[in-house]
């Protein structure tokens, strides 16, 4: 996914007069900044993290390429794809140094601290590399990158400490904002790059995260997103604050509506989390627990701390004590060694734990992983595509089913704009975080952020179709 982000009325004091904590350097009033953003909704938030920061040393928003002095492609290096897509996007942007060799093109985030100065082996052109515990710095490396044909600067520096605290993120008027509460990973699952391109796990401090959710609040966001590698596992050991009194103090914030957060990790799961969201109407009837595989055996081999059987385990769990909640995962297939055996066990898991929805990946070998280094990826492509759509296929299946017992149901959808299709429909999500789309009732107008209830009357595999009632 490509996002834009909008920084044309970045104002270091739009957010109650709190400031970015921002040395005095690299003050560009007038220069003009666009940033597109690839992979996670982490990234998105960083992408807003670098708008705010950028806001305070002067730089205004670009509405399109042709306008920017700086443009900026914030990276995602999970899967090999991600990266092809943003070397196919840097090849396309080359012709706006060639209009205007003045401009400057940086890579940020995960992709540019996994390739590091090897990017610019494939993109001479980039002028800026930065990782995402950079970002504090970026007017001062755009400072740098003055010079026309100088070397590329690289700041792929990893932080133990840095978790952007006294920021203030440039956030677009909306009703849907995220912050992030965790910064890293230490799981380091033997698939995964996110450790080594994120750096290890930090928690931020809880008066920050609840000063960004009152920002949010103030600026009339309805819902929050906490956003963390392995969110549940978030610790804040000065304060003695783990994940669910986090979410305890985050309920209290005046002017939020919903709470969600992503993504949790299982064995981090407490029965205290448990409960803390059972208790509170505003935390979301809807989970993202990445499950991976069906196989112990994949499994183990993944470094998943678990087993299938405490997988299952924690969903009964959990469902138990939130009967109506919806769940989504993660899967991967063709990891290494993964025989039809293994892969039938997945298909048999996602049937018996009938996931609302599911997003399933191909394994795809990233370089300085254990995997990688350890675990040959020897099944060939046609059996991974193989796996994979007929997985799609059992999942769409589940999510039509359940989608459809939802019919002449009343469901409570926060409306979130028109919808895409037709400018006489309204969409929105479900607290269990389920599209619904409905035609604009005749006399009410219903505008982003409030809340209607809809009688359900069709349904397909992604979304509910209905009337407002
Ligand atoms: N803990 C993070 C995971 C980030 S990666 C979170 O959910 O927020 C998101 C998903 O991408 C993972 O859950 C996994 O299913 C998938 N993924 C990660 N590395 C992968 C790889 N090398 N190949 C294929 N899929 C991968
Ligand atoms: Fe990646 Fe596993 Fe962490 S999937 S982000 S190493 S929990």
């Amino acid at each position: 996914m490509s996002i834009s982000t909008d920084h044309s009325q970045a104002d270091p004091n739009a957010h109650n007069g709190e400031q970015n904590d921002m040395p005095n350097l690299g003050q560009r009033p007038g220069r003009k900044v666009f940033i597109e953003t690839y992979g996670c909704q982490m990234n998105m938030a960083d992408t807003e993290l670098m708008g705010g920061i950028l806001g305070t040393s002067g730089y205004t928003a670009a509405p399109n390429h042709d306008e920017a002095d700086v443009i900026l492609i914030n990276t995602c290096a999970v899967r090999e794809r991600a990266e092809e897509r943003v070397f196919g996007r840097l090849s396309h942007l080359l012709k706006y140094k060639h209009a205007r060799p003045e401009v400057i093109l940086g890579v940020t985030g995960c992709m540019a601290e996994r390739l590091r100065e090897t990017l610019t082996d494939r993109a001479p052109y980039v002028d800026l590399v930065i990782g995402p515990d950079a970002y504090r710095r970026l007017p001062q490396l755009l400072e740098e990158c003055q010079e026309v044909d100088a070397d590329p600067v690289v700041d792929v520096k990893l932080d133990r400490e840095e978790t952007y605290r006294g920021l203030v993120p440039k956030r677009e008027p909306g009703i849907k904002g995220w912050v992030t509460v965790q910064r890293g990973c230490d799981k380091f699952c033997t698939f995964c790059i996110v450790p080594f391109v994120r750096g290890r796990e930090r928690g931020v401090a809880p008066d920050e995260i609840l000063r960004q959710c009152q920002s949010l609040a103030d600026a009339g966001y309805k819902e929050v997103t906490l956003l963390g590698q392995t969110v549940n596992s978030y610790r804040h050991p000065e304060t003695e604050t783990d994940f669910a009194d986090l979410l305890e103090k985050v309920v209290e914030v005046d002017g939020l509506e919903r709470i969600r957060f992503t993504s949790p990790y299982p064995t981090d799961f407490t029965p205290k989390l448990i409960a803390t969201m059972a208790r509170h109407d505003k935390i979301c009837n809807y989970l993202h627990l990445p499950l991976q595989s069906g196989s112990d055996e994949m499994l183990e081999s993944m470094k998943r701390l678990y087993t299938t059987g405490e997988f299952l385990t924690l969903v009964d769990d959990i469902r138990g004590a939130i009967p109506d909640i919806a769940m989504s995962t993660d899967i991967i297939v063709g990891f290494p060694g993964e025989t039809e055996e293994h892969y039938q066990k997945t298909v048999e898991l996602l049937e018996r734990i009938r996931f609302d929805f599911a997003f399933l990946f191909k394994y795809s070998e990233r370089d300085g992983t254990y995997a990688a280094r350890k675990l040959p990826d020897t099944l060939d492509e046609k059996t991974k595509k193989a796996r994979l759509s007929a997985l799609i296929e059992t999942q769409e299946a589940i999510s039509a089913e359940i989608f459809a017992t939802k019919v002449g149901q009343t469901v409570r959808v926060m409306v979130e704009g028109e919808s895409r299709r037709s400018a006489d429909d309204l969409c929105g999500k479900t607290d269990d975080f389920k599209t619904a789309v409905f035609p604009k009732p005749e006399n009410t107008i219903l505008n982003p952020g409030d809340f209607a209830d809809i009688i359900v009357e069709e349904t397909t595999s992604h979304t509910l179709l209905g009337r407002a009632l």
